[in-house]
């Protein structure tokens, strides 16, 4: 049976990360990556041509309601279920830096940052919630315990920079705002699809600070960034490792628990 994960916000960065790692270290894994122009999306276009029967490309703008639904229908037609889902866009700021006081706050990129960050991945929860109900166990979600082995997992990219008791150096208004709100969609999740025989591990993860886009105007700053690859390594290592005494939680790439 094959182990299917949907990454949405694949186009770059963490998310195309995710896409090639999945494929690299499971011959039985099929991935459905969404991003919302499919066509200027050079690097997942590319590895698509090398892995077109197990790599399925859908757009989706994570701020579209309608792309998500559309989606969700397609993706219950052709696969049914869904193993595993991250939710993977994100964004600092429209300006691409974040604001460093409250002068630089304002409500349209507040708004799509918010939309982008937080509300995009809990309506993701929404729409595919029905279909993470039958993980198939054969990668991933290991557990002694029979009863937890076929449990789906829902991954929400969070940041350490989202935790409020962490907060010690102000600024970031919109990005640490969305995530920590992030945060709390992902313990929302885990209460309610938590529920019944079927259930789903709703996590959010940070992946330390990772060579990509987002982080790129910090990266001087950073004495120890990450690659893509070693990243999502880490990552599939915690995602590999939960069970549905983790849900709720929020955990960085080396499996601390972090506050909220
Ligand atoms: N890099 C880090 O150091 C770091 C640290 C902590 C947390 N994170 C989190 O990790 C996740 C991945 O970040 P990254 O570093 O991989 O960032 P990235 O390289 O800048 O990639 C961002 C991704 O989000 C997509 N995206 C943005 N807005 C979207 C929208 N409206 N609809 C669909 N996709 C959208 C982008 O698609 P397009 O190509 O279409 O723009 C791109 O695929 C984010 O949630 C981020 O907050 C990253």
């Amino acid at each position: 049976m094959s182990f299917i994960t949907l990454i949405q916000g694949a186009s770059r960065g963490i998310g195309l990360q995710f896409c090639r790692s999945l494929l690299a270290r499971d011959p039985g894994a099929v991935v459905i990556a969404t991003c919302r122009n499919p066509d200027g999306a050079t690097d997942l276009k590319e590895l698509q041509s090398k892995e077109s029967n197990r790599l399925h490309v859908c757009k989706l703008d994570i701020t579209n309601e309608q792309q998500i639904v559309s989606t969700s229908e397609f993706v219950k037609e052709n696969f049914g279920k869904l193993d595993l889902l991250i939710n993977s866009a994100g964004m600092l700021h429209p300006s691409g830096k974040g604001e460093t006081s409250l002068r630089d706050v304002s409500m349209e990129a507040l708004t799509l940052t918010m939309q982008t960050n937080t509300f995009g991945p809990l309506l993701m929860g929404k729409y595919f919630g029905p279909f993470l109900t039958k993980g198939s166990g054969s990668v991933g979600v290991q557990s002694s315990d029979p009863k937890q082995r076929h449990t789906a997992v829902l991954v929400n990219m969070s940041a350490k920079v989202g935790s409020i008791t962490d907060n010690g150096l102000g600024g970031w208004y919109s990005y640490r705002m969305s995530k920590s709100a992030l945060n709390m969609a992902t313990k929302n999740l885990s209460i309610e699809l938590g529920r019944g025989k079927n259930k789903v591990i709703c996590v959010s993860l940070h992946p330390g600070t990772v060579d990509t886009d987002l982080s790129r105007p910090y990266h001087k700053n950073v004495p120890n960034l990450f690659s893509t690859e070693y990243s999502v390594n880490c990552l599939l290592s915690v995602i590999d490792s939960l069970t549905v005494a983790d849900t709720g939680k929020f955990l960085t790439y080396d499996r601390t628990v972090m506050a909220y």
